[in-house]
């Protein structure tokens, strides 16, 4: 047996030791077809992916030693040939550059007709034939549009989203595309930032899970498959902490928190077998992570063993002169390529620098050799060399196939998070409508923009694909029971719009408002707000449509969690609906009349105001932790000398893993299989032989459905630490699986808790378990519930 197969057995059994019982039944599934996959984060030794293939070597070394200086500089540069993502690269001669073997890799080029020309000009003209590697921003989706990834993050179903990659995969490569700029897997704690709605939100756990969901999605169980893509997890590291949630701003994120917050989801999508990772454009603690030999040199390449490429982002390398790090473009080439990355992606400076550094000394040829290597490699391990073109007259077929549109809508259905679902004065919620209804109002400047329904990186998505909520509501109604208005622009409205508006929802018996941000302008890159409202008068329009008395159904659209007290307070139902992509009329109307149950659960906290940001569900306790008791705040009567704020709760409005559904649901009290744990853990990871004595922990509760619909809950698992030598979270989240419960229902819900879920980064900055006195959750959100107390002991005490 090879190598290769006895790491992959270890692997097995580690997925084996960390998933998650329903009834005491564990599922083994080793590569894709979990849906409750729990095991991600943590630190440990994992078997070379599949595309770092031995066999390869010899043909990397080989063709390097065919190369020149300028040859081998060329496969470290990349260039955008199309539309631009950022700002102008200034070249044009890609052609002449290809020939010269000067380029390795080009992206935003996005037809069949085109790659395949780009491709000829390397393969064909250039000495050495080495083909080009073309990547693009395929986020969520590439032709058939997902929902945003925060929206497939609130699923909690990280099976869902590898499908939904595998067919961005499926599609993408048919135009030659074999590199996806994703996922981004940055842990995100302040809603300002546009970027959030890219991500998988705040938790490291929940964020590990989606990555290693992603990368299996677009790289597939063999890499040299035609409709594999390359995987590059973003942006390493720690851009999600840009302060004041202003894009591309400084991050300060201390080592600690830098391994059990910011660097799990990457080490996840590594371990997963992620092919390249792209450096941001943050500087981390005063180093910009585009030239920082810790995070990329030290982290990536020695403790995790990562083998692939490392490229960096849109003019990151220029952008070293900006940070003041570098007052030229050949120091900020040389600071960047020794910094650790390998492909300069669009500022050119390693074309321009990189040669003339190696003849003058500064940078040396063997280190050239390596990046140029790990970029060889992947070009091989794609099977780029022996098939570099796709045939031009499968491409159209490739694309919205009945099986990913449906996929689409399964997606959408799953993402929206129900904030609140009031009781009516006939005792029944609001939602899900009747279907018998006499007629709707659908009111909004999303109601029927095609368009906006694919939110920021929106690929090849066409907003004549997309289905709206309008389109929908008129096939599911009829035309005469569907009372149009828009109401309101993104961000201006007529007093004439909003009157109309409000007669339409008088005229009828339910009023449904699509409101939110502009998903292509509002959310995404360089997109980051200081107001988390309703942009323009949507909030006029809402105010005014709810005073005709008539009852309201909100669907929030958005990249990120919006504060909106005054809907939250008055409006009876509001649902979180992110965006949906292009099957988002038809997910709504199922959800709207009832056909689909809304379980997904918020992967962000919601704040009640602008002045909670940050806020994350994870957080230290102080030495004066404030009562999270709301009503005694309300009065008043809540100590001053704690932590909170005079004029605002600390709790959020929603939060992190919260979200509600058709029916009620009612947890039962945790119960442990022991009173204590003893884990003796070594430095390289968890005793086998110690933990392969005692049976594992089991964690279980009962949960029942006290409602009269069945429905699917996500049940989460929380630990808090304490007594430990660093203070640990007031909760943190390790463990999930969805169960269906029939109306009345009760289910006995176990988990297996492993090591893990004990471990930290301690005090010297080593993983490790240390006794402490843990308590664990199992609740439908990440506030409610009560913990029973377990010891974890182990050699020490
Ligand atoms: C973004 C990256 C993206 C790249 C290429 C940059 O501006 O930060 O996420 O992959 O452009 O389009």
């Amino acid at each position: 047996m090879s190598s290769y197969f006895r790491n992959r057995s270890l692997l097995q059994f580690r997925s084996f030791f960390s998933c998650a019982l329903v009834a005491f039944v564990c599922f083994f599934v080793p590569h894709s077809t979990s849906g409750q996959a729990t095991s991600a984060a943590y630190p440990t030794a994992q078997p070379a992916p599949e595309w770092d293939d031995p066999s390869i070597e010899p043909r990397v070394e080989e063709l390097l030693k065919k190369m020149n200086l300028e040859e081998k500089v060329g496969q470290l540069v990349q260039y955008s040939a199309g539309q631009p993502t950022g700002p102008g690269t200034g070249r044009t001669d890609y052609n002449d550059m290809l020939a010269k073997g000067q380029i390795g890799a080009l992206f935003n080029v996005v037809t069949a007709k085109e790659t395949n020309a780009f491709q000829r000009g390397a393969v064909e003209k250039s000495r050495l034939h080495i083909p080009i590697i073309f990547g693009l921003d395929v986020i969520h989706g590439f032709r058939t549009e997902f929902p945003i990834p925060l929206g497939i993050s609130a699923t909690w179903d990280p099976l869902l989203a590898e499908r939904a990659a595998r067919v961005a995969a499926r599609e993408a490569s048919a135009t030659g595309i074999r590199w996806a700029f994703s996922p981004m897997v940055d842990i995100a704690r302040d809603p300002r930032w546009g970027r959030t709605t890219e991500g998988n939100g705040e938790d490291p756990f929940l964020g590990s899970a989606f990555a290693q969901a992603y990368v299996r999605g677009y790289q597939g169980r063999h890499l040299n498959n035609a409709e594999s893509i390359l995987a590059c997890p973003k942006h390493y590291v720690g851009y999600g902490a840009a302060e004041g949630g202003r894009d591309y701003n400084t991050t300060e994120i201390s080592e600690h928190t830098l391994r059990e917050v910011y660097l799990p989801p990457f080490h996840a999508a590594i371990d997963a077998g992620a092919g390249s990772i792209m450096s941001a454009f943050n500087s981390l603690n005063g180093i910009p992570t585009s030239a920082n030999p810790f995070t990329l040199k030290k982290i990536l390449r020695q403790e995790w063993g990562f083998r692939g490429i490392v490229d960096s982002d849109w003019t990151s390398v220029a952008e070293l002169m900006n940070h003041g790090i570098a007052n030229d473009g050949a120091t900020a080439a040389r600071k960047a390529f020794q910094g650790g990355v390998d492909m300069d992606m669009v500022s050119s400076l390693y074309h321009d620098h990189l040669a003339d550094l190696v003849h003058s000394g500064q940078v040396s040829e063997a280190d050239i050799d390596e990046s140029v290597r790990h970029v060889l490699r992947i070009k091989f391990a794609l099977g780029l060399f022996e098939n570099p073109y796709v045939d031009e007259k499968k491409e159209s077929s490739a694309m919205l196939q009945p099986e990913a549109v449906a996929l689409s809508r399964e997606v959408a259905e799953r993402s929206f998070v129900l904030l609140k679902n009031d009781l009516l004065s006939s005792a029944t919620p609001l939602l899900p409508l009747s279907p018998d209804v006499k007629s709707v109002a659908v009111i909004g400047p999303l109601a029927d923009d095609g368009a906006a329904m694919m939110g920021s990186w929106g690929g090849l998505g066409n907003g004549r694909d997309a289905v709206t909520l309008r389109t929908a509501l008129n096939q599911k109604l009829g035309e005469a029971r569907v009372h149009y208005a828009k109401g309101a622009e993104f961000s201006t409205a007529t007093d004439a719009q909003i009157k109309a508006a409000a007669d339409a929802a008088k005229s009828s018996d339910v009023a449904i408002l699509a409101l939110g941000e502009n998903g292509p302008e509002m959310t995404g890159e360089a997109a980051s707000r200081a107001h988390l409202d309703l942009p323009g008068r949507q909030e006029q329009l809402l105010e005014a449509v709810v005073a005709t008395g008539k009852p309201v159904v909100l669907l929030v659209f958005s990249g990120r969690p919006l504060i909106l007290p005054w809907a939250f307070q008055h409006v009876p139902s509001v649902l979180a609906v992110w965006f949906p992509g292009i099957q988002a009329g038809p997910a709504l109307v199922r959800t709207l009349f009832g056909e689909n149950a809304p379980g997904g659960k918020l992967s962000m906290t919601w704040p009640r105001s602008l002045g909670q940001i940050p806020i994350y569900y994870n957080a230290l306790s102080t030495g004066r932790p404030a009562t999270q008791d709301e009503a005694r705040f309300q009065n008043g009567h809540d100590e001053k000398f704690v932590s909170r704020y005079i004029d605002e709760p600390n709790s959020p409005q929603f939060p992190f893993g919260f979200g509600l559904t058709y029916s009620t649901l009612r947890y039962g009290p945790v119960e442990l299989n022991k009173p204590e744990l003893r884990l003796d853990w070594l430095r390289e990871g968890l005793n086998k032989s110690s933990s392969s004595g005692p049976a594992p922990l089991l964690a279980s509760a009962n949960v029942t459905n006290s409602g009269s619909l069945t429905v699917t809950e996500t049940v989460q698992l929380y630990v808090r630490l304490e007594g430990t030598s660093v203070a640990e979270p007031v909760r943190a989240l390790k463990g999930f699986q969805r169960v269906t419960l029939a109306a009345g229902e009760t289910k006995r819900v176990v988990f297996s808790v492993p090591a893990e879920a004990f471990a930290l980064w301690n005090d010297q900055n080593v993983f490790t378990v240390e006794p402490a006195r843990a308590t664990i959750w199992i609740s439908g959100d990440s506030r409610s519930g009560t913990g029973a107390v377990i010891e974890i002991r182990n050699k020490a005490n």
